[in-house]
């Protein structure tokens, strides 16, 4: 099923591997668009649901180091889902901008080219659980494996799926690159390997460039009123 005829606003998604930066430059641009009167709604997987959120916690516990490799896609598949159905597409037909801290290219990016799962399978999966659901634009936050896995140690907060070996996240990043090849369309690539200022200014300009081609505009005195 194509969703894409009830669609109003504007979906943005923000991919790359550990410590790309992602969460932080999402939030950064969540304040810019506030500001400016747009109305923003920020999103992060797996989660964001009642029942994504217990999801998550399972995908997430060291406790489930047993879990096999399509388990876990299916886990990440069962949080989309009820994420797009109970948020995503309610807030597009409202005509919003929603941020996405990641979406359905995490899972080919990380159970396809990194678990190397057959990667058609994974995304009749991807598409099944969307319901064809895809972004407006995709940012890659494009950084060394090496540099983004230090940034990760520094900042703490560790889990069972971080604790892969380097060439999984080395395959992950290759496969965020071809998808983002693939697809120029939807997909722009920034470096994130930049000063935190540098990479926002890129995100800004990207995404407001798409917002005026989608003739997506403030909603007057809303900055002001809250
Ligand atoms: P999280 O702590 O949110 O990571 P980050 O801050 O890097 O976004 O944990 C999410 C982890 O889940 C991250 O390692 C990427 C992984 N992931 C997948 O493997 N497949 C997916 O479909 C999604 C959404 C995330």
């Amino acid at each position: 099923m194509d969703h894409s005829h009830e669609r109003k606003g504007v979906f943005i998604t923000f991919e790359g591997s550990e410590g790309c930066g992602k969460t932080r430059q999402v939030a950064e641009l969540d304040k810019y668009l506030q500001q400016q009167g747009y109305p923003v709604l920020v999103i992060r997987e797996p989660g964001g649901t009642t029942i994504g959120d217990q999801i998550r916690g399972i995908l997430l516990d060291f406790k489930n180091a047993e879990m096999c490799f399509r388990t876990e896609t299916l886990l990440f598949q069962a949080s989309r889902a009820q994420l797009v159905d109970q948020v995503i597409l309610p807030y597009l037909h409202e005509g919003g901008v929603i941020l996405g801290d990641r979406y359905a290219d995490s899972t080919l990016a990380y159970q396809g080219y990194g678990r190397q799962l057959d990667l058609e399978q994974v995304k009749s999966l991807v598409a099944f659980a969307t319901g064809g659901l895809k972004p407006d634009l995709t940012m890659l936050l494009d950084v060394d494996v090496e540099v983004g896995l230090q940034r990760r140690a520094g900042g703490g907060g560790w889990n069972r799926l971080d604790n892969q070996a380097l060439a999984f996240y080395k395959r992950v990043r290759q496969g965020y690159l071809n998808l983002a090849q693939a697809d120029p369309e939807r997909w722009a690539i920034i470096d994130a390997g930049q000063p935190l200022e540098q990479v926002q200014a890129a995100i800004q300009q990207v995404v407001m460039h798409k917002l005026g081609e989608k003739g997506i505009a403030p909603t007057p005195n809303r900055s002001s009123s809250g």
